[in-house]
Order: structure tokens, then sequence, then C-alpha cells
């Protein structure tokens, strides 16, 4: 049988690739969208690929989700979905801090229950505090407050037998990243996917980069 993931933001840039790469490979994928009703290139992915609806600051999707996935094993869950700038404070930390807590959180059954059991959650370099104490600007206060969730919730996610990192992606070339950025959106996914496909007991709770790298927080 074919494994399965779910990658939550998939509609563009790193979250687009992966679903596409995982789905190529042969996947079973669970794809999530804001526009499920307009996905896009996502809907155009070829294989085992299905559609979620979910803006990850909304509980009710998140419920339907959770509906929708009853009972079915996760081996890989991927958080991708995130905002950068020009955007409110408050809408920052609760798409990049809040909702990949929360979204693991309600979907540990399922990874739990599956054959590989393993998360990933996107964060940034640029949340790497390196002994700071100051602001690190609201995107950076963001993901190093994610950092420090994931780092509390850890210990407690080994329990269940589940290994779970948070990764830097890279300076990618999406609409994040921008144009100029040097690792190309498909180097990125793919260094992603070989980070979990390698991802052992050791490396649970590290900060670790899409090439393999353990970095420091
Ligand atoms: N690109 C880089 O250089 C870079 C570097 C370090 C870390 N990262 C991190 O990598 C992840 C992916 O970034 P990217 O470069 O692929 O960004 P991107 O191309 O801007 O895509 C962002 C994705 O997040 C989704 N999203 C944003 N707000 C959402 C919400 N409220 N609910 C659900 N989905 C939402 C977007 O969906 P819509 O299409 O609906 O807006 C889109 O699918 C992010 O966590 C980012 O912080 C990126």
């Amino acid at each position: 049988m074919s494994s399965t993931c779910l990658i939550v933001g998939a509609s563009r840039g790193i979250g687009l690739e992966l679903a596409t790469q995982y789905a190529v490979d042969g996947w079973a994928v669970h794809a999530t969208t804001r526009t499920v009703d307009q996905p896009g290139p996502l809907g155009e992915i070829s294989g085992d690929v299905t559609l979620h609806q979910m803006d990850v600051r909304s509980n009710a999707d998140l419920e339907a989700l959770l509906v929708s996935l009853d009972g079915m094993p996760i081996d890989v869950l991927i958080h991708g979905a995130g905002v950068y700038r020009n955007t409110p404070r408050e809408v920052i930390m609760a798409v990049n801090t809040e909702a990949p807590i929360r979204v693991a959180e309600a979907l540990l059954e399922h990874v739990a229950a599956s054959d590989q059991r393993k998360i990933g959650l996107i964060t940034s370099q640029l949340g790497a505090r390196r002994g700071r104490t100051g602001s690190l600007g609201d995107y950076g206060d963001s993901k190093a407050a994610l950092n420090d969730a994931f780092r509390l919730r850890a210990p407690g996610w080994a329990e269940r037998g589940i290994r779970a990192i948070v990764i830097h992606p890279g300076w990618v070339s999406t609409d994040m990243g921008g144009s100029s950025a040097p690792v190309s959106v498909s180097e990125s996914a793919a260094g992603i996917r070989r980070l979990m496909a390698g991802l052992t007991t050791q490396m649970h709770g590290g900060f670790w980069t899409w090439d393999g790298r353990e970095h420091e927080w």
C-alpha cells in the first residue's frame, strides 16, 4: 500500500511543489488550499491527490478536515502555510505560529496511527534567535515563537512514537522568497522530502535545514 502525506498550504510555492513531488512518487496526497473551488495548479497534479478546503486560522475548516480524514493514517504531515510581510502582526502570528501547532496537535492521532509517524513544520532561519533577546521583526518573532512552541511539545509527541522537526526550507524562489532567491522550489521540496525520508529518532525535536544540516536555535 502507498504511503500517505498531508501537505497544509499547498496552493502555491513550496507546499504546491511538495504535493506535486509526493504525487509523482506514488504517494496518496492530501493537500489543503484556501480556494478548493478554484485550486489552480494544485488541481492539475496527476496522481492520487485529494484536496481539502482550509484557511489555517479557521477552526471550522480544521473540524471539516478531521471529518474528511476520519480514521486515516497520515505517514508524513508537513505544515507549510505561512505569511511574510505586508500583513498585520496578529495574522502573521496566527498563521505562522499558532496554526502549525494547532493543526499538528489535531492530527496527532492520524500520524501516530501510521507506519512512518513523521511531522515537519516549516519555520525559517529568520526565527533563529541565536541568543538574541530583542524582536526579530514580526516574521522572525512568529517563527521563533513557533520554534519555542514546538520544542515544548516535542517530548510529548515522541511519547506517541512520532518523529517531528522544524525545517528551514532555504531562501526559495517563490512568491514569498522572490525571484532572486538562490534555491529553486523543486530543489527545496526535494531536499525537504529527503530530510523527511531520513528523519530518525535522534533528529526528533530538532531544527533542520532543507539540505540536511542541523540549524542552531
Ligand atoms: N520562500 C522562502 O524563501 C522561505 C524562507 C524561509 C521560510 N519559508 C517558509 O516556507 C513556507 C512556504 O513558503 P513559500 O515560499 O512557499 O510561500 P508562498 O509561495 O507565499 O506560499 C504561501 C502558502 O501559504 C498559504 N497560506 C497563507 N496564509 C494562509 C492561511 N491563512 N491559511 C492557509 N494557507 C495559507 C498560501 O495560500 P494562498 O495561496 O491561499 O495565499 C500559500 O499556499 C512558509 O511557512 C514560509 O514562511 C519560506
